[in-house]
């Protein structure tokens, strides 16, 4: 009985999640001081440990170390959500989450700015799976998991073809490389193997030097290409959530190889430095306030600044939020009279926005946690958090606080399925 509920899951879960046409758009706008951004993320090690291991200590060795560079939670979800949202929204779990529609990404700001982008995950069965995880079907080990594939988490990309089209597997990075099709700007999140999760920092600085290796010889992919890789947090949840990261490619002098950067950065410095390298207006939300990589900050004229309270920097636990299991409260609205070195908040955000709302974003260096929580800087409007009304964001009862890990019923989609799971039944009868 248990096998045909599990050929009966498998087949449910392929039948939810779509094959999707694989597109890679090309585009090539320049940028102030790269023209490509890649991004590697890799698992749960604390700082101490990734800058001991071999491979990242020679990959630090062909570029910047930044020793300053935080996660913004635990555990991991909220920390992906983060650096393409510029918020987590309180996230403090790794449950099935779909964020609605009206919720803003990284997303539509390279769209508005016209710059192509895309993601690579590992083991991805195909494009289009949205599904909460696959595994590998001989070993049952974990492979792909939706919790570290930031924009299919977001019903803005997930449900929207020519959207969900740009989130593919390695296998097609790796013809994207050949064809000369990579898109400007990429989150690439290795196997659950080999980002060190279900491993150890041995083998996830191994894939990543073996990932890289080829690559920095690649004169396609290095040309003017900033790579950036980092963990999403810290191992020990009681310590500062300081992540190791390296910037690193073409777009990264060789008088800086094996330099350190000490400012201050987290995972809104993700956003903050692709806005600023390509002039593109903000989200209006943590992102706004983050530092932008020193050496690309250069080029722009951003101010790197400093965070008064670094010692006391945790960023190790949640703040409420609307998709926090524990407390909730009401989706923050993006401040969308926030303006950094002439960046302005995307106009359709600013639309959207025009009524107000409770917001909590101020433009600062530092961000909040659990510890610090948010401090609300103008309440009302149509997103004041207030109970019972359309506006008080309280997804909670829909989608978004499912703890069902169960794909297809996840994905709210079973009784569309229905057939295939009769079809199931009857065949276990007969075999
Ligand atoms: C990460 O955790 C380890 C504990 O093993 C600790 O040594 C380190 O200081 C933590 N945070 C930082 C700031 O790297
Ligand atoms: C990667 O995705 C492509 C496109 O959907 C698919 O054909 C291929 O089998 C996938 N590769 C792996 C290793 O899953
Ligand atoms: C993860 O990917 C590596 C290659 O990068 C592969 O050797 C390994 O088998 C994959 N993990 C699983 C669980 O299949
Ligand atoms: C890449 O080029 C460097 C010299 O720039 C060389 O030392 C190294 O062996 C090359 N690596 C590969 C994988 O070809
Ligand atoms: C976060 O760090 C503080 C300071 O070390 C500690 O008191 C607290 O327990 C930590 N929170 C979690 C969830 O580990
Ligand atoms: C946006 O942030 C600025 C700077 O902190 C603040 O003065 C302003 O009141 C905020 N706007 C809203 C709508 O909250
Ligand atoms: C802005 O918000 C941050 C994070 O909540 C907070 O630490 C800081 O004190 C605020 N700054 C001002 C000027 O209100
Ligand atoms: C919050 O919004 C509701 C409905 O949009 C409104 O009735 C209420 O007066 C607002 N409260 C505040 C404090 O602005
Ligand atoms: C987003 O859409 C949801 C319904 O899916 C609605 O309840 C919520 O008020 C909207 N939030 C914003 C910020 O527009
Ligand atoms: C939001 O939904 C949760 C779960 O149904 C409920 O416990 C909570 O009271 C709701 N909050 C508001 C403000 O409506």
């Amino acid at each position: 009985m248990q096998y045909f509920s599990v050929v009966g899951l498998c087949l449910l879960a392929l039948a939810t999640a779509q094959e999707v046409p694989t597109l890679s758009p090309v585009t090539s706008v320049k940028g102030k001081q790269f023209n490509r951004f890649v991004t590697i993320w890799l698992e749960n090690t604390d700082y101490d440990k990734a800058a001991g291991d071999p491979n990242l200590k020679w990959l630090a060795t062909q570029g910047i170390t930044l020793t300053n560079y935080f996660g913004v939670t635990h555990p991991s979800m909220g920390n992906y959500v983060a650096a393409v949202a510029g918020d987590y929204f309180g996230i403090n779990h790794d449950d099935y989450l779909e964020i609605p529609k009206n919720i803003s990404t990284i997303a539509d700001v390279l769209d508005a700015g016209k710059i192509s982008w895309g993601e690579y995950q590992e083991d991805m069965p195909y494009t289009g799976y949205t599904p909460f995880e696959w595994v590998n079907q001989q070993t049952k080990a974990n492979m792909y998991v939706r919790k570290h594939n930031p924009l299919v988490i977001f019903d803005s990309v997930s449900t929207n073809k020519d959207r969900l089209g740009l989130i593919k597997n390695t296998t097609v990075f790796w013809e994207d490389v050949k064809n000369e099709k990579l898109p400007q700007w990429m989150f690439i999140t290795p196997n659950m193997t080999s980002d060190g999760h279900d491993s150890s920092v041995t083998v996830a600085g191994k894939w990543t030097r073996d990932f890289l290796n080829p690559l920095l010889n690649n004169t396609y992919f290095m040309k003017d290409t900033l790579v950036l890789v980092t963990f999403d947090e810290n191992h020990t949840y009681t310590s500062q959530n300081k992540v190791f990261s390296i910037l690193l490619g073409g777009a990264v002098d060789k008088s800086l190889h094996g330099t350190t950067d000490d400012n201050y950065y987290n995972h809104y410095s993700e956003i903050s430095t692709v806005c600023a390298n390509w002039g593109l207006p903000t989200l209006g939300r943590y992102d706004v306030g983050a530092n932008v990589f020193s050496l690309v900050a250069k080029k722009t004229g951003d101010v790197v600044r400093v965070n008064p309270d670094l010692q006391n920097t945790y960023l190790n636990v949640s703040y409420p939020g609307p998709w926090n299991h524990k407390t909730w409260a009401a989706h923050p609205a993006p401040n969308v009279s926030l303006v950094i070195n002439g960046r302005e908040v995307l106009q359709s955000i600013k639309d959207q926005f025009k009524d107000g709302g409770n917001t909590y974003y101020n433009g600062s260096v530092e961000v909040p946690s659990g510890l610090v929580p948010p401090v609300l800087i103008k309440e009302g409007g149509a997103f004041n958090g207030s109970h019972g009304s359309n506006g008080n964001g309280n997804y909670s009862n829909n989608n978004g606080n499912n703890n069902n890990k169960n794909p297809a019923n996840a994905a709210g989609k079973v009784t569309a399925f229905m057939p295939v799971v009769l079809a199931t039944v009857v065949l276990g009868w007969f075999l």
